[in-house]
């Protein structure tokens, strides 16, 4: 593995690619990458493994990363000699690492969901999956079959004292934090109803209102779609008295047309959805020939939108929801939104302070584009397909101004890229910094080998790659800590922590970087192959 140093791939001021070409840039396909290492990161994970204590393989883990790092990914893609149609079938799988003192241990477990449960007693798959897996027995065999198999296989994160594996069609599943032992369902202490959607991208609002929360969302969608917004408590109040994953505000919203809404972003004032214009037609997956996913179609002609949804607490709170045009393409995931009024020094950002002006300020929001949605049809084999037919994400701003309804857009890459981040102390306000996993050349599609740092106002970057023979998964950038009372640290002082698919191994390491620098500091070699994951974040402490 190499650092490539984002030096030599300056890029011009309006962040189109760098003009001088790497080998990499142009290198065939087969030197960037091996197919066949790549294909081989698709398989079951075999084992469950208990605290096994891990050391560096390469470099050293830093003694002051302290807490734990929670990945959640599609473990199981093949039951009974039947795979998967899609990856994002696979029964869900956490994998814990913790960082204590320079040293790392390891804890992995399935969630143990009533599908999983019930398919591992019948060593064949009993459901049909949402991205097109069949049961076997053919059409027949499917046809009218429309029951969820809830696979809890999309996102981890901590509430409280439970550990939360999300699935954004169905409730979470509730995990011991330690152990990763399956507690069952959690419908929050009755704030979800059975079954009712529940967003796998949450995030987490670092205090824009006083203290931290998780700000989430659930999608009921037809030809009207209805978005619950929720905001709960992240941490136990001894003066209020509000408990961690207490619900603190909520309020629910329609809209025209069928609702596609994987991710949103949050500023201090709005909650931003951008309502992709696409179209559900459920007849082939009711008939039993594709997965419900598979129905899903770029609407001709259709308009996409931003959905702006006051949050509670913020200067427009009670107000209905702005709706303004979005450009054309797909976006699965955000970056990050904030707004330009409220890009204020540190210490001044609470939006309460002030009264809130007429119009609001523009808000900025950063999205990885595709050009369509992407989709594997019925009849492709998923470690087939061909890189090339598939549009590229691209990172893109928009800048909308609510005094005009309109909306501005500029290109920041013409990298592919997918899985971005800014430092989470910073979520909802401007950042200067993302990371995220990209392609090993600088345009085209191809599956993502390296981790780029960028800089989002001059668009420099650097990127750590792990090519030709490795394949990253989302990057997680976790901030330094620092004793109270210490200054702010840089907002590019930390680390970024990465699973890495080794071609050359068939398993897993975790990679830790300099998040500055993006330089290397350890490699550690996991004891499991673990299948191209999700989601995940890390908990300090
Ligand atoms: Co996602």
């Amino acid at each position: 593995m190499t650092i490539a140093s984002g030096r030599q791939q300056v890029s011009s001021a309006d962040g189109r690619g760098a003009s001088a070409a790497t080998p990499a840039q142009t290198a065939e396909p087969s030197l960037r990458y091996n197919r066949a290492d790549w294909a081989s990161g698709f398989r079951n994970v075999g084992q469950e493994l208990s605290n096994v204590a891990l050391k560096a393989n390469k470099g050293t883990i830093p003694a002051d990363l302290k807490g734990t790092l929670y990945r959640n990914g599609p473990g199981r893609l093949e039951r009974g000699g039947h795979w998967v149609h899609h990856p994002f079938d696979g029964d869900g799988m956490i994998t814990a690492l913790r960082f204590e003192a320079g040293g790392l241990n390891l804890t992995n477990r399935f969630v143990r969901t009533e599908g999983w449960l019930a398919e591992e007693k019948a060593g064949k798959p009993l459901y049909r999956g949402v991205f097109g897996t069949q049961k076997p027995g053919g059409l027949l065999a499917n046809a009218f079959d429309v029951r969820l198999k809830n696979i809890a296989n999309t996102h981890v994160v901590r509430l409280g004292d439970q550990l939360l594996a999300l699935w954004e069609a169905s409730s979470p599943h509730a995990l011991d934090p330690e152990t990763l032992d399956t507690k069952g369902i959690s419908l929050l202490d009755g704030v979800l109803k059975a079954g009712e959607a529940f967003s796998a991208h949450p995030r987490f609002d670092p205090g824009h209102h006083g203290e931290e929360r998780m700000v989430t969302f659930g999608v009921k969608s037809g030809p009207r779609s209805t978005i619950r917004l929720m905001e709960f408590a992240v941490a136990d109040d001894p003066v209020s008295g509000v408990k961690a994953g207490q619900l603190l505000c909520e309020r629910s919203d329609s809209f025209g047309g069928f609702a596609f809404l994987h991710d949103f972003a949050i500023t201090p004032n709005w909650a931003v959805f951008l309502q992709n214009a696409i179209a559900f037609n459920p007849l082939p997956f009711l008939l039993g020939q594709k997965g419900a996913a598979q129905c899903l179609a770029s609407k001709p002609g259709g308009q996409a939108q931003f959905w702006l949804i006051p949050r509670d607490s913020g200067a427009y709170a009670g107000q209905p929801p702005r709706i303004v045009p979005a450009p054309e393409g797909f976006v699965f995931h955000h970056l990050n939104a904030w707004e330009e009024a409220s890009d204020a020094p540190e210490g001044s950002n609470n939006p309460q302070e002030a009264a809130a002006p007429a119009t609001p300020a523009p808000i900025v929001v950063e999205s990885i584009f595709y050009a369509d949605f992407p989709s594997i049809g019925p009849d492709t084999d998923f470690r087939t397909i061909d890189f090339d037919l598939i549009p590229e994400g691209l990172l893109e701003r928009c800048r909308i101004d609510l005094a005009t309804g309109t909306v501005g857009t500029e290109r920041l890459s013409e990298r592919c890229c997918e899985f971005a981040m800014v430092n989470p102390r910073r979520e909802g306000l401007s950042c200067r910094y993302g990371w995220m996993a990209v392609a090993e050349r600088e345009t085209g599609n191809d599956p993502l080998q390296a981790i780029k740092k960028l800089d989002l106002v001059s668009c420099e970057r650097r990127v750590w790659s792990a090519a030709p023979r490795g394949f990253v998964s989302e990057p997680v950038m976790v901030p330094r800590s620092m004793p109270v009372g210490s200054p702010e640290p840089a907002e590019d002082d930390g680390w970024v922590l990465c699973m890495v698919w080794n071609g050359a191994r068939c398993a897993s390491d975790l990679v830790i970087l300099d998040a500055a620098s993006m330089e290397e500091l350890a490699v550690v070699e996991l004891p499991l192959a673990i299948p191209y994951g999700l989601h995940g974040s890390f908990v300090e402490g």
